[in-house]
């Protein structure tokens, strides 16, 4: 139940258990020619997508290098560790950055972003984390964003690296030009293949104006795919099979179908762990559905608690980053979860308070997250 990675089916892991094969034959262009189109079938996109070899980080910085140049100015929203480090990388890149801060937990209102639009006319593009992992909550108004786009004409990119795949993300109606996400999160694939989608727009210019870099300067992605079905450099081929056979899982299940799920699992595991005397760490129309985040109650030690439930329950959990150390425990409700890993948590959590000498109500807790998850 971690924020990622998070658990990989056994149809997956298989899929990995296969010949090296020469990245520079027919058999890996029918690999990676799939990857691509079920990926842009994922994000919603007929736009150009890349599946780099890295982490979730590679396609962040990624966006960044390939667009951002010295002296542009950039609007982002930032609240927690995953923004921060995303508008660090943009003043690395020399821009100019208007920072709309607000407390963690809390995200800046789309009035607040709307202002930051009107007193910068100069925008050059507005970077936006969709689901801040480090404290559990998730932007709603990413729809609303092209209004704003189209008006100052900037570029509009979104990290939804701990949400893509669990959430609505038409990538092509909301007019997002750069998206990235990462393979082991709610796509449930393991880590090490970044999914990048751009716009024929922000392609434009990133072939227009390559940055001087090798290995993330998407224009040479784009040469390759184009001429011949394949990456400029070794991928990790692997990880590219496990990666298509996620794919194929969650198109088998049906996006929508997935994101009810995600839904449903989130509002039964904020219910359950609630009844049981827990707050949600986010504010409540800021609250992520992929990373449950909470208050430790008085008291209870960040590493007793975890270490106890992992080892007696063998359920995962992540502490708190930074300042919310010892103070914030971070569940994923991403990927595979399901009405299995719901009860079996909020049973697990709630036991180890009670070993902990904390007065609970496990029944309680379940009964309620039942009472959700009726619909699945
Ligand atoms: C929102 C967000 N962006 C970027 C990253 C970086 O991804 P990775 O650790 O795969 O490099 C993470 C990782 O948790 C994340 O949650």
């Amino acid at each position: 139940m971690l924020p990622g990675p998070t658990n990989v089916p056994e149809r997956v892991m298989r899929a990995m258990m296969t010949h090296i094969i020469n990245h520079r034959s027919d058999d890996f262009v029918e690999l990676y020619t799939e990857v691509i189109e079920k990926t842009q079938q994922v994000f919603q996109t007929q736009s150009d997508v890349v599946a780099l070899s890295s982490s979730g980080t590679g396609a962040v910085e990624a966006s960044v290098v390939n667009l951002i140049k010295t002296g542009d100015k950039v609007i982002i929203p930032v609240n927690g560790e995953f923004s921060s480090r995303l508008s660090q990388m943009i003043e690395w890149q020399g821009a100019n950055v208007v920072k709309l801060e607000t407390p963690p937990g809390q995200n800046a209102t789309f009035d607040q972003v709307k202002e930051a639009f009107d007193n910068n006319k100069d925008v050059k593009a507005f970077y936006v984390v969709h689901n801040e992992t480090s404290t559990g909550t998730m932007v709603n108004y990413l729809d609303k964003i092209p209004d704003l786009i189209s008006r100052n004409d900037a570029f509009y990119v979104v990290d939804s690296v701990s949400i893509l795949g669990g959430i609505e993300l038409p990538v092509d109606k909301w007019n997002v030009d750069v998206c990235m996400t990462g393979s082991q999160k709610a796509l449930a694939a393991p880590p090490g293949i970044s999914p990048i989608s751009i716009s024929p727009r922000a392609k434009k210019y990133m072939i227009e104006n390559p940055p001087p870099t090798m290995y993330f300067n998407l224009a040479r992605y784009f040469k390759y795919y184009e001429e011949s079905k394949h990456t400029p450099f070794t991928p990790a081929l692997p990880l590219l099979y496990a990666y298509r056979e996620a794919l194929r899982i969650i198109l088998e299940e049906g996006l929508e179908a997935r994101f009810k799920r995600h839904k449903i699992c989130s509002d039964a595991l904020y219910a359950g762990l609630s009844s049981i005397g827990f707050t949600p760490f986010a504010k409540e129309e800021d609250r992520s559905i992929t990373i449950i985040a909470l208050n430790y109650l008085e008291g209870l030690e960040d590493k007793t608690f975890r270490n106890t439930l992992a080892q007696k329950f063998r359920v995962l959990v992540a502490g708190g980053f930074g300042n919310l150390k010892g103070k914030v425990f971070r569940i994923g409700c991403m990927g595979e979860v399901n009405r299995y890993h719901v009860m079996r948590t909020i049973s697990a959590i709630s036991s180890t308070l009670a070993m902990m000498g904390y007065k609970t109500n496990t029944q309680e807790g379940l009964k309620i997250a039942e009472e959700k998850l009726e619909d699945l």
